[in-house]
């Protein structure tokens, strides 16, 4: 690596909460010791708590135990990391207070920088505001901002015109760390680096589409967050939406950022709108009450701290309809839930049936093909195809098997969602990230079936912790005469 190449400065807006700590630090960690990012480039906590550099050491140097792998923790490879941590206190709420930001700063004038927001998205305009009144934007900082970008369409309209008074929309990096998943970007890989798919990628070949991403987890202590948002607003509006926009988008004419981009936000610009007998029958909405969670028991949601008469979803299953020439008839059904059976996140392709059978199979149907892209904790893609039973039978007997595509693995170790971003926003690569206008036409989608849900117009279903989910869901998609598949 260059003296220059990939130096910058990265400051970090809430820089000790829980994302920064359990997913900031430890990419930055092994970015700094994997080489990728320069060994001069400084990481600057802002902290609202005023703390000496050498306390803030041993609190990063405490959290990457806790969080970093088992076994990636290094003492030797710390001792250099910590040379680049720095610490600054900042309330956002006393500007005068931004003058400690300015000095240390003021180190490095030409430097690139890398301004991190991982705050609640109120502070985002305020905080720019401040950056800027300190005279600390330059042509050459970007903003990092986290999703959800707002509650809704025009909360988050708010937001983003505030950001854009002081960076321009080429500096702005809106964040959904599934697209730094290497699972999720091999989407990409496998429709258009694969002729084989191409022409069966269509209503004409393809039945419907399931996507899962199923949480085992509660709330891991985010309580406030969480309540205030809810499932759909933090996983199916921006993450769902992104897997259902590279599963469903048409060929990119290039991998740059703007051709890219420019596919999704066609296809969430042609997500059919709900209209109220849709979100009637085609949403559910539900709450865990209290059940069994990894052998032990877990209590309900409402049961958790200061949400005793709360509404806020913590599962959701909808039906999606894209109304283009490729998908129109071919339903997407989307669903995602805390405190459910298994961590797993998978996309189901279900092709049509044969038009004919010449299989008697005794009296069974012949299973229709899948292609099962399976994301986390297992990666793994499989096509799941009918196959004779070998032997003499008089009848030709068939089975279902699976063709799993088997990647030979030669890293040492997986790489991070976060890693992966973070690095792209050093290299000035906007590729893997939102651009407005994908966020509002996914919020547009979206805010019509959350002011069905406030005005009740589908009742709140319950599922006990550690089940798969409310009955309701499954009602959904069986209603259209299908089921889903849990291939886990
Ligand atoms: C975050 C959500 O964006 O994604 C969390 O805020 C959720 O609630 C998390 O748990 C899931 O991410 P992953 O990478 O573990 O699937």
């Amino acid at each position: 690596m260059s003296e220059t190449e990939n130096l910058c400065d990265i400051i970090i807006f809430g820089g000790h909460g829980d994302l920064a700590f359990r997913k900031l630090m430890p990419s930055l960690y092994h970015l700094c010791n994997d080489g990728y990012l320069n060994h001069k480039s400084r990481i600057i906590t802002v902290s609202r708590s005023d703390m000496s550099r050498d306390e803030h050491i041993a609190l990063v140097e405490k959290k990457l135990e806790e969080f970093l792998e088992k076994g990636q923790f290094d003492k030797a490879k710390f001792e250099n990391f910590k040379t680049q941590l720095e610490v600054v206190q900042v309330d956002f709420a006393d500007d005068e207070s931004y003058q400690n930001l300015k000095d240390i700063l003021a180190e490095y004038t030409e430097r690139e920088r890398v301004n991190y927001l991982s705050t609640s998205p109120s502070f985002f305009g305020s905080i720019c505001k401040s950056l800027d009144q300190w005279g600390l934007i330059s042509k050459q900082s970007r903003v990092v901002l986290e999703k959800p970008i707002g509650r809704d369409l025009k909360s988050s309209q708010a937001i983003n015109v505030e950001v854009l008074k002081y960076f321009k929309e080429s500096q702005i990096y809106r964040i959904d760390h599934y697209l730094g998943k290497d699972t999720v970007q091999n989407i990409l890989a496998l429709r258009f680096s694969n002729m084989l798919f191409a022409p069966i990628w269509n209503a004409q070949y393809i039945d419907h589409i399931q996507i899962t991403v199923a949480e085992s987890v509660g709330l891991e202590g985010r309580w406030d967050y969480y309540n205030e948002f809810g499932a759909m607003r933090d996983m199916m509006q921006n993450h769902l939406m992104q897997l259902l926009c590279l599963v469903a988008m048409e060929p990119p004419c290039s991998l740059d950022a703007d051709s890219v981009r420019d596919e999704k936000v066609k296809v969430l610009r042609s997500l059919r709108p709900l209209t109220p007998a849709d979100i009637e029958q085609k949403t559910v909405r539900a709450q865990y009450v209290k059940g069994m969670s990894d052998g032990e028991s877990v209590p309900g949601y409402k049961e958790g701290e200061g949400v005793a008469e709360s509404t806020t979803e913590t599962y959701a299953a909808i039906r999606v309809d894209i109304d283009n020439w490729r998908w129109n008839g071919v339903p997407f059904y989307i669903r995602s839930g805390k405190r459910l059976s298994q961590r797993n996140s998978e996309i189901i392709i279900q092709f049509k049936s044969v038009p004919y059978s010449i299989f008697a199979n005794k009296g069974k149907c012949i299973s229709q093909n899948r292609l099962v892209i399976s994301l986390q904790p297992n990666e793994s893609i499989k096509l799941k195809l009918m196959n004779k039973i070998p032997g003499l039978t008089e009848q030709m007997r068939l089975q279902e098997v699976d063709l799993e595509l088997n990647a030979p693995v030669d890293i040492t170790r997986k790489v991070g969602a976060y890693e992966r971003l973070l690095l792209d926003v050093v290299r000035s690569n906007p590729t893997l990230f939102m651009r407005l206008d994908e966020v509002e036409a996914a919020w547009k989608w979206a805010d019509v079936i959350l002011e069905g849900w406030a005005e009740n117009m589908v009742p709140m279903k319950s599922y006990s912790a550690g089940s798969d989910g409310p009955s309701a869901a499954i009602a959904l998609i069986e209603r259209d005469g299908r089921s889903w598949h849990d291939e886990w």
